[in-house]
């Protein structure tokens, strides 16, 4: 079996929850600042027009300092109201930090250079389930615009995010947003197909179209602001308890097991990533990711910023393993094996 990142889904757990009846709150309360959107792009794409709206952003040569390790589709959607920029320079009007899977960015140096440099925050939470910006004593907290989420990333949905704010005008111009756009209805539909098909579709005769068929709903899914309601009906107080308690398990048992070998040095015990990205001697990340890769966990080796500062990444090579709620004790000693062979 190969094992993925994100955690799978049932396609019939997908049409009980779009059957059942849609009063099912979700875990997260409106009345603290949330709001539920189709994917953490729709909710960005609010962020950015509500900046646009009020000046903030003059045009789309606007600067945001972005993180230069994200999906294609963040840059898309910057792309369509303004410009992310990849260094600092003096043309910022803002930064985004990016809580790389998981893990907070030094939120204490970044606020002082946002108040130093007269730059606002956005907080890009997609591998995150609250906001570790709102939660940090040394983060200015009148910086943050708002922050947003992805939920694919860390529970068995298709798609969803959220956006959470502090600002209720932003909260009001996001909700009016939602019914007023002429595409949205088609692509929440579309996005929301595409994405269920592709997943599931990928390793069969009918891959290549419907990958296709991926990348053009990428293009116009940030247009939708409407969570889907299979995803609104799955993300329950309880359940999400349980998943997170269950990423938590596993994540301690990895640390618990392999610090010593130092593939922990950087990062911190007590948090629910999305992914753990070990860093393994030079040399070594190719034979690790491959022997994993042998074993069915299927991810490989990306570059995570050591550093945690989008004003001055540091990326290293790191070999990610997964540590999501469909995996238990035994996979993870499984994966303890295979790094361990291999160092
Ligand atoms: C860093 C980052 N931000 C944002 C996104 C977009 O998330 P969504 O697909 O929910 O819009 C991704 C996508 O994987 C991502 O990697």
């Amino acid at each position: 079996m190969i094992i993925r990142e994100t955690q799978p889904y049932s396609l019939a757990g997908q049409v009980a929850a779009f059957l059942k009846s849609d009063n099912v709150p979700t875990a997260w309360s409106q009345e603290d600042g949330w709001m539920m959107t189709l994917c953490a792009r729709s909710a960005l794409r609010a962020i950015l027009l509500y900046l646009r709206d009020s000046g903030v952003l003059a045009d789309k040569t606007a600067q945001i300092l972005a993180p230069q390790w994200a999906c294609t589709t963040l840059y898309q959607t910057f792309h369509k109201l303004c410009f992310p920029a990849n260094r600092p320079n003096p043309d910022l009007r803002g930064v985004m930090i990016y809580h790389q899977y998981g893990f907070p960015q030094n939120m204490k140096a970044i606020s002082e250079r946002c108040q130093e440099d007269g730059l606002f925050v956005i907080e890009n939470s997609v591998n995150c389930f609250e906001s570790h910006w709102r939660d940090c004593d040394d983060a200015d907290q009148d910086l943050r615009i708002g922050s947003i989420f992805s939920f694919p990333k860390l529970f068995p949905v298709v798609l969803g995010g959220a956006l959470q704010t502090d600002d209720a005008h932003l909260r009001q111009f996001a909700r009016d947003l939602a019914p007023g756009e002429a595409t949205s209805h088609f692509a929440k539909f579309w996005t929301y197909w595409a994405r269920l098909l592709d997943d599931k579709g990928r390793y069969t005769a009918l891959g290549n179209p419907l990958i296709m068929s991926q990348a053009m709903a990428y293009a116009i899914s940030d247009y939708s602001q409407v969570m889907p309601r299979p995803t609104r009906n799955i993300l329950t107080a309880p359940a999400v308890a349980a998943w997170l308690n269950q990423r938590c398990q596993n994540y301690a048992r990895l640390y618990e097991n392999l610090e010593s070998t130092g593939a922990f040095d950087h990062l911190e015990p007590d948090i629910a990533p999305y992914v753990v990205p070990l860093k393994v001697p030079g040399g070594k990340a190719e034979g690790v990711a491959a022997a994993l890769d042998d074993a069915g966990f299927r991810i490989g080796i990306y570059n995570f910023d050591t550093n945690r500062n989008v004003f001055e990444p540091r990326f290293e090579r790191t070999v990610l393993v997964p540590v999501h709620a469909g995996l238990g004790d035994d996979d993870m000693d499984k994966i303890v094996a295979v790094v361990r062979s291999r160092l």
